[in-house]
């Protein structure tokens, strides 16, 4: 791109298109098949009620119900009959009835009645509904959207359990704009020292506006960022973790770093899910100590500026994560960006995405997507006593050295 000079707005006005490779998610899309080929959450338990829950999922109108058997499902929004939408049908003991002409479908697609149809009638046997498989984590449905003989097992990260926490189902919250931008935040650990204290009041805690050093580091789970500071003689370490293709996880931002203490491990785990090219749902799981008296009503709140839920005045004067990434354009656009050494994380990450993408166009698994075990992830918050280096510079590298220390087996990947 030519370079800019002074008062040149009128060269420097014209927007290119976002990377279609990196943010389309429709069906067919490079970044939609790959996104497929991952669980991905639609819908919390709680939300399925009496009525089914319409979803807009990768570019896909869907319903999402419990029939009275308790089973759920994830259909296509239209019905197979004549198109009416699903949202208001009526959850059985088996399956879904469709208000219209009360065909019913199971939660695997098959047709079970053609109600009006005469006895005898065998029209059912041919008609299916298009349906997906389904998984239940902490009261969270996943689903799987992808070409059924590539279904993967459903990944179990070491998070799941934290010893003395309980995994709740906490916040959703949806972003106007594309995916991968709400994602980029996530290795971004430098905003939080600018946006949540420097540029507009601390949002967390006093010492988040300390400008960390900075480090990022590939995993067998996808990558994680090394944030750490000085504050006096002690070193907080904060780590959290990207796992491809939409998922990361942070500790709670109530760290104080007053005095030292060990590594705690109490996390918000996010997934981005795209609810089409310009609109993203966060689903979150949190791991809650029984001890903070949180109701599940608290857990489901979003955290602050994360959600869309301040008046525009006050999120003018006091911008958050919603602000920051949803005016980052509906598609943020890489070609008009100019990336800086603190984007180093983001670019490994968009790296993470375009390497999958490729694979699945190659017909190959995407990285992350088939793993057997127990898959470690780091997220953290550690505070040590380690007085400054004697100089500037000397005690830059004891930080990433400490950071780096924090992130066991890391270096060994
Ligand atoms: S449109 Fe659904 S049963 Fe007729
Ligand atoms: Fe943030």
């Amino acid at each position: 791109m030519r370079a800019g000079r002074a008062f040149d707005g009128y060269h420097l006005r014209d927007v290119p298109p976002p990377d279609p490779e990196l943010t389309r998610v429709g069906p067919g899309t490079p970044c939609g098949e790959y996104l497929r080929r991952f669980w991905q959450p639609v819908a919390f338990v709680r939300e399925l009620g009496e009525t089914p829950l319409r979803a807009r999922i990768l570019g896909e109108d869907l319903v999402v119900f419990r029939d009275r058997g308790g089973r759920t499902g994830v259909l296509h929004l239209h019905c197979a009959h004549r198109g009416t939408s699903l949202e208001y049908g009526i959850p059985l003991e088996r399956g879904l009835r469709c208000c219209y002409h009360g065909w019913v479908f199971d939660v695997d697609g098959r047709c079970l009645e053609t109600p009006g149809e005469p006895a005898g009638s065998r029209l059912c046997e041919r008609v299916w509904q298009g349906a997906y498989p389904t998984h239940e984590l902490a009261g969270l449905v996943f689903a799987y959207m992808g070409p059924p003989e590539r279904r993967p097992p459903f990944p179990h990260y070491d998070s799941y359990e934290v010893p003395g926490h309980t995994l709740m189902p906490a916040a959703k919250f949806t972003l106007p704009c594309n995916w991968l931008q709400v994602k980029d935040n996530s290795m971004d650990p430098v905003h939080t020292a600018f946006l949540h204290a420097l540029s507009s009041g601390y949002q967390f805690t006093a010492a988040f506006g300390v400008v960390p050093e900075l480090d990022w580091v590939l995993t067998d789970a996808g990558m994680v960022y090394i944030a750490t500071r000085r504050i006096g003689d002690l070193v907080w370490v904060r780590v959290c973790d990207f796992m491809p293709p939409n998922v990361h996880q942070f500790t709670r931002e109530i760290e104080e770093a007053t005095a030292a203490k060990p590594a705690s491990r109490p996390l918000i785990i996010r997934w981005a899910v795209p609810n089409d090219d310009t609109h993203t749902t966060n689903f979150e799981l949190a791991q809650v100590d029984p001890a903070w008296g949180f109701t599940a009503e608290q857990v489901a709140q979003p955290g602050f500026g994360q959600s869309e839920d301040r008046p525009y005045a006050e999120r003018q004067r006091f911008p958050a994560d919603f602000d920051a990434q949803s005016s980052q354009r509906p598609i943020a656009v890489h070609a008009l960006e100019h990336l800086a050494s603190t984007d180093r994380g983001v670019i490994m990450l968009r790296r993470i995405v375009r390497d999958g993408i490729q694979a699945v166009a190659r017909g190959d698994d995407p990285f992350g997507v088939r793993v057997d075990g127990t898959i470690p992830t780091f997220t953290q918050d550690v505070v040590v006593e380690i007085p400054p280096a004697a100089s500037a510079e000397e005690d830059k590298k004891l930080l990433r050295a400490t950071g780096r220390s924090v992130v066991k087996g890391v270096e060994e990947r």
